[in-house]
């Protein structure tokens, strides 16, 4: 008898010791077909997870641990080939993932027919940095059935790993569906008349085709999404994109459906009916493992983003002026600083469902940088010890983890921003804060042309501390 607990012991010590076989499953989203200048940023239809997957997890009622994915852009070719897109042809400025439980994306969907700005901070940029939709599922409940990762990740994706260490996974507690949100300009035309390598699309130029009312507060007779607002410290460096009246470009010019380009003067009608339609698609390769006991799960920090000062985001993007003419070049800069706390926690706005204190404890498990192109450096610090984080600044060798192409292969794309290196730590390693621990962000452009729609944030996961956890 013991024998045999001895032997099933061991099984269970060597099946356990054995190191995970990375296992991987791929999915592709539904087609994105836009013409040049054309802007896709909505949500697609859920769409169910590989049958295995929902067999072994959803249909046992057990959690799935995702420890990282991969991202791609590509076109399906008529033999069947699939090709990479370059960002020279589609620029993905970013992506928002939900995966989970259809009854909890039934909920979000019957909320979003309800409340129309709930709708739009769904598709728009509240998506993405989540606060409104982490506030509207924290109101569900302590463990949200749909969980939305990825971010802002943009231009940067095919350098930007996306790994987490253990014990620390994105738990997906009923893996069913995938819903994705995507934002992407069709940029395919040869650059003409222009003195960057990259196309000035991706800035998101608000065109004369945009009716901007700044007495009612509206783009095209909507409510900007996110809402223009800065932190008061923000708004006073007088940062023409904290302000309606002088928003030439960036995000709020850039919705579903809306064209990029002058379509006055570069088509026939407002669609440009005329011209084809190009299909592209995502591509992403999810890594997971079961959801072990000591496996611990992550959650969305509520740091950072230099335009604001509490947690979550406020304005997201911001304009980076030109430099005055004649500042020698290595003063020809454009930096923006702010102190944010790294966890949420209750008695905010911007989470009053939230039940967590201030004084809990998270471990910081992983940080990506989203910087636009011209973005040089950013730093996150602990603003009390003034400890660097997790640093990323532009070098000519590309191994200060902000990467520019100089090539034409993809992945390489010359001029474009083309990765940006995350920092991930490890269970025992992971820096320790209570949830108010107040962090730093520095970031520094580079100020020698003006450039719109610019952002400087630090996508970041936290890890909840149990009292276990503590007493070790
Ligand atoms: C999700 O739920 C809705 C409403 O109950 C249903 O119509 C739809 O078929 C479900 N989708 C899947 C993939 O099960
Ligand atoms: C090129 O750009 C300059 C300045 O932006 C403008 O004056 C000129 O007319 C443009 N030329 C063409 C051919 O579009
Ligand atoms: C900023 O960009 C200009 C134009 O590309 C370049 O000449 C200059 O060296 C850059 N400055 C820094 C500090 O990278
Ligand atoms: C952190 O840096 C600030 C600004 O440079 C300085 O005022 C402060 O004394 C520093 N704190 C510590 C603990 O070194
Ligand atoms: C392109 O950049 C890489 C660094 O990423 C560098 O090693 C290489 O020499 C550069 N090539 C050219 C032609 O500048």
């Amino acid at each position: 008898m013991s024998r045999m607990w001895g032997t099933l012991w061991l099984a269970a010590v060597l099946a356990r010791a054995e190191p995970d076989v990375p296992q991987s499953f791929t999915v592709y989203s539904a087609p994105i077909r836009l013409r040049y200048g054309e802007v896709y940023n909505t949500q697609q239809d859920p769409m169910v997870l590989p049958q295995h997957i929902v067999d072994k997890y959803f249909d046992q009622g057990k959690a799935m641990a995702l420890s990282g994915f991969d991202v791609e852009m590509i076109r399906k070719e008529k033999n069947g080939v699939e090709s990479k897109v370059k960002l020279s042809d589609h620029y993905l400025h970013h992506y928002i993932l939900a995966m989970g439980d259809n009854s909890t994306m039934q909920k979000i969907f019957q909320q979003a027919a309800k409340d129309k700005m709930f709708a739009r901070m769904l598709t728009g940029c509240h998506a993405m940095t989540r606060s409104h939709v982490h506030s509207f599922l924290t109101s569900l409940g302590d463990d949200p059935d749909i969980v939305y990762f990825g971010s802002a990740s943009g231009a940067e994706y095919r350098h930007n790993l996306q790994r987490y260490q253990a014990p620390f996974r994105r738990i997906i507690s009923k893996p069913h569906l995938w819903a994705p949100i995507f934002h992407v300009i069709n940029t395919n035309r040869p650059l003409k008349n222009t003195s960057v390598p990259y196309s000035p699309l991706l800035e998101c130029p608000c065109t004369p085709q945009r009716k901007i009312d700044v007495k009612h507060g509206k783009i095209d007779g909507e409510d900007p999404d996110p809402p223009i607002q800065c932190s008061k410290e923000f708004a006073a460096t007088g940062n023409p994109s904290c302000n309606l009246a002088t928003y030439v470009g960036g995000w709020r010019c850039c919705e579903h459906g809306v064209f990029v380009i002058d379509t006055d003067k570069e088509c026939s009608d407002p669609q440009c009916s005329e011209e084809p339609k190009d299909e592209i698609f995502m591509k992403y390769t999810f890594y997971y493992e079961d959801h072990y006991p000591e496996t611990r799960k992550m959650e969305m920090a509520a740091c950072c983003d230099v335009t604001s000062t509490t947690q979550g985001v406020e304005n997201i993007e911001y304009d980076v002026p030109v430099c005055p003419s004649g500042t020698p070049p290595e003063k020809c800069l454009h930096t923006v600083e702010t102190v944010q706390p790294v966890g949420y926690y209750h008695r905010h706005p911007k989470s009053p469902h939230d039940k967590h204190r201030a004084d809990e404890l998270v471990d910081l498990v992983f940080a990506a940088p989203h910087l636009h192109v011209a973005g040089l450096s950013i730093e996150l610090f602990d603003d009390i010890t003034n400890k660097t984080l997790c640093s990323v600044f532009a070098s000519s060798d590309n191994k200060g983890g902000v990467m520019y192409g100089n090539g034409t292969e993809p992945g390489n794309e010359n001029g474009y921003l083309v990765g940006l290196r995350p920092c991930s730590w490890a269970g025992g390693e992971a820096p320790r804060f209570q949830r108010n621990h107040p962090l730093r962000t520095r970031a520094v452009y580079n100020a020698s042309r003006a450039h719109t729609g610019v952002m400087s944030l630090w996508l970041m996961d936290v890890s909840p501390v149990s009292d276990a956890e503590v007493l070790v």
